[in-house]
This record gives C-alpha cells, sequence and structure tokens, in this order.
C-alpha cells in the first residue's frame, strides 16, 4: 500500500481527507505539528484513528518555529502590506520541512495537506517541500475532491462516520499559532462588515482594556529579545508572555483587505500582540544603534523580506543571502527599550544600549556641545548647489 503523510488538523477538512485518501487506496499517517496553536491534540488522534489513519504523529515545532522563522523576521522587521506579521505565512515552511522529515522516516513517497485552491498556504506547503525534496509526490485532497460547500463535506462525513464538531457552524475559518491569529471568511467576507467581538482570539477590545497603562522593559541581543523586566525567557515562553499582557492590553489587532499570490483581495483579521510589542521595540532599538544609510537600506529590504515569507519562497537562495546581511546588521542590536502598552498601544517610551550611536555631546543644545555650528553653512552651500537658481 502506498503510504502517505497528510498535515492533519482535526479539523472537518483533514478529517474527510483521511477516508477519502484511504478510499484511494493509500496507506494514511496523519501528522500534527505543535507551532504553539494550544490545541488538544489527544481528541484530534483518537479522532485521525477512527476515521482511518494507521499511525498519528504529534511534531513539537515550537522551538524551531520561533528560533528558526520567527525571530527572523522579526530581524528583518518583515510585515506584509503593513499590517501582517505573517504568523501563518512563517508557520508552513517548518511545517513542510517536519512532513518532509516525517515521510523520509516513514519510507512515504507522498504527503498531502488540506489547503483550498483559493489560498497561499498550498503554494507554501507545495514549494517548500519540491525545494526539500523534489522526489516527493504532493496531493491536495480538497483541490481535486468533488466536496464543493462545507454542506457536502459534511454529509460526506455523515455517510462514513466521520466524527466532526457538527454542533453549530463554525463562524469563521482560524489559524492560529504563538506568532499570532489569523481569522477570515463568514461574515467578514463583506469588508465593510465590522467584526464583532467573538471574532477576536486573544485580544480584549480596547473599551474593556485597563485606563492604566503597564510599563515593559525588553531586552535585546543580535536583535532577538531576551528578558522581559530583566527576567530571562526563552523565545517561545517570552512570546506567550508577551501575548498575554498584550492582549489584555488591546494590542496588535488589524484588519486587512489583503492581495494573495493567487490574485484575490481577501478580507482577514489578525491578532499579534507579541509580535506588536516586539517589532515597535526592535525598530526602536535599532534606530538607536544603526546608522541611516543602513536602517532605510533594510526598511527596503524589510519589504521583500515579508513578500518572499508571503509568497512560500523560504527555502530560496535569496531568502538565505538576506538572512546573511540582515544578521550582519544585528550585531550592535543590543540593549533595553521601555514600552508602556494602553489602549492598543506600544509606545516606546524610552531606549539605552551599550552599542548606541547616539552622541548626546552632538546633540544637545545645553552645556557640553561639540558640534561646530560653523561648518555647517558650507556643507549646507555644496549640498544645495546644484538647486542653485541661475541669476
Ligand atoms: N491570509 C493569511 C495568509 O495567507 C492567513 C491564511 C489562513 N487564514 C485562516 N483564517 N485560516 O497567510
Amino acid at each position: 500500500m502506498k503510504k502517505i503523510i497528510l498535515a492533519y488538523s482535526g479539523g472537518l477538512d483533514t478529517s474527510v481527507a483521511v477516508r477519502w485518501l484511504k478510499e484511494k487506496g493509500f496507506n494514511v499517517i496523519c501528522y500534527m505539528a505543535d507551532v504553539g496553536q494550544g490545541q488538544n491534540f489527544s481528541i484530534a488522534i483518537k479522532r485521525a484513528k477512527k476515521t482511518g489513519a494507521s499511525k498519528v504523529i504529534v511534531g513539537d515545532l515550537k522551538k524551531e518555529f520561533v528560533n528558526d522563522f520567527v525571530w527572523p523576521s522579526l530581524k528583518a522587521n518583515a510585515v506584509y502590506e503593513s499590517k501582517y506579521f505573517l504568523a501563518t505565512a512563517l508557520s508552513r515552511p517548518v511545517i513542510a520541512k517536519a512532513l518532509v522529515n516525517a515521510a523520509h522516516a516513514e519510507k512515504a513517497d507522498f504527503v498531502a495537506h488540506g489547503c483550498t485552491g483559493k489560498g497561499n498556504d498550498q503554494v507554501r506547503f507545495e514549494v517548500s517541500i519540491a525545494a526539500l525534496d523534489p522526489k516527493i509526490k504532493v496531493i491536495a485532497p480538497v483541490r481535486e475532491w468533488d466536496l464543493p460547500t462545507r454542506e457536502s463535506e459534511i454529509r460526506y462525513a455523515k455517510v462514513h462516520n466521520i466524527a466532526i464538531d457538527v454542533t453549530k457552524k463554525k463562524p469563521y475559518s482560524i489559524d492560529r499559532n504563538v506568532w499570532g491569529v489569523s481569522i477570515e471568511s463568514g461574515k467578514l467576507e463583506d469588508p465593510w462588515f465590522e467584526p464583532t467581538e467573538d471574532a477576536y482570539q486573544i485580544t480584549l477590545p480596547v473599551e474593556k482594556s485597563p485606563a492604566k497603562g503597564a510599563y515593559l522593559e525588553i531586552y535585546f541581543k543580535h536583535g532577538i529579545p531576551k528578558k522581559i523586566n530583566g527576567k530571562a525567557y526563552d523565545g517561545f515562553k517570552l512570546i506567550e508572555k508577551l501575548n498575554s499582557i498584550g492582549g489584555k492590553h488591546s494590542i496588535g489587532r488589524s484588519d486587512l483587505i489583503e492581495d494573495r499570490l493567487v490574485g484575490i483581495k481577501s478580507r482577514e483579521i489578525y491578532e499579534a500582540p507579541a509580535a506588536f510589542i516586539l517589532f515597535e521595540a526592535h525598530k526602536a532599538l535599532e534606530g538607536l544603534t544603526l546608522d541611516r544609510e543602513m536602517l532605510y537600506f533594510k526598511e527596503l529590504v524589510s519589504l521583500k523580506y515579508a513578500r518572499l515569507i508571503y509568497d512560500g519562497l523560504w527555502f530560496t537562495p535569496l531568502k538565505q543571502a538576506i538572512d546573511r546581511f540582515v544578521d550582519y546588521t544585528q550585531r550592535n542590536v543590543q540593549g533595553t527599550v521601555k514600552i508602556k502598552l494602553l489602549k492598543g498601544n506600544a509606545f516606546v517610551v524610552g531606549r539605552k544600549s551599550p552599542c548606541s550611536a547616539y552622541k548626546k555631546e552632538l546633540a544637545t543644545y545645553s552645556k557640553g556641545d561639540k558640534f561646530d555650528q560653523s561648518l555647517a553653512k558650507g556643507f549646507i552651500e555644496l549640498f544645495g548647489l546644484p538647486y542653485r537658481k541661475k541669476l
């Protein structure tokens, strides 16, 4: 029997996929990735086996996800279309890598995923898998089967006795990991519809956030956050902690009409409290420690890097080359940023660094000024020379 590794979530699509693939003659091994979505795996494991999986593997990818995927995106300040910190997009390559490893370990020639033919995730999975092992054949049941609606899938599940949550129709499609939550479909498909509170998973509405702000001091080394208020955390815990504090202060919500790779505009809302706080803090520290031209060039690189992540081009030479550049820029991005969380905002209110490029003796308007103002006259003369009007 042909073996296939199915990226399994426990939801309707992938549950139906287990059965559908079995009917196509596959020995189905389900792979569940833990990227910090806070899921109860034991229920899903039982369900997968009951539906016909011969084996269920749970991979703990939390550490790898944070260290090798989230931190590089933070160091690069990668944001898509100004508002999306790429939580879902970043999780795809780490899961793809784990699927390929599982296929090798199980001697399977096939991998399957539950993505639709309209989204970005199918691209991210398939491009990543092909970059890692082009011999693996990918099957996308949702793209192939003749079950065009959710209702038809539920009917299929009932006929084949597949356990699913039919309690009530889920109002939204939600993808979650430690770096953020992506929420789409249902009523959100009307771009004019204001999201109701039931859509949000990890943030309070601003009306319910405390009137008194909270201060945080975040310490970075080589562009990576290491401590909060003087206490060291491992990466995953640090993000969890900022999500919980930030969520209470209603930080990191965004509402975006975004441009998918397949040419569709779609409406998605996001929650990413930790990402929002860390981006603000990281950029503030870069402002203190990097020079002007570096900051400028890094902004250009950020745009491209975000797009590479969004487009599923993680395992590519350009992405690797940019990583080398970004790592070089982060040598001196070390120090502490003081940030105030209040009513949906993360205000940077202070920063300090042993590698600071700020020179008080040049900036000051008070005693101790070492800036020679007499030099400014000649500088301006030459700087403006090309634009001088002919007399
Ligand atoms: N639009 C986001 C992306 O392409 C998230 C996709 C998954 N969203 C979801 N709610 N299931 O990266």
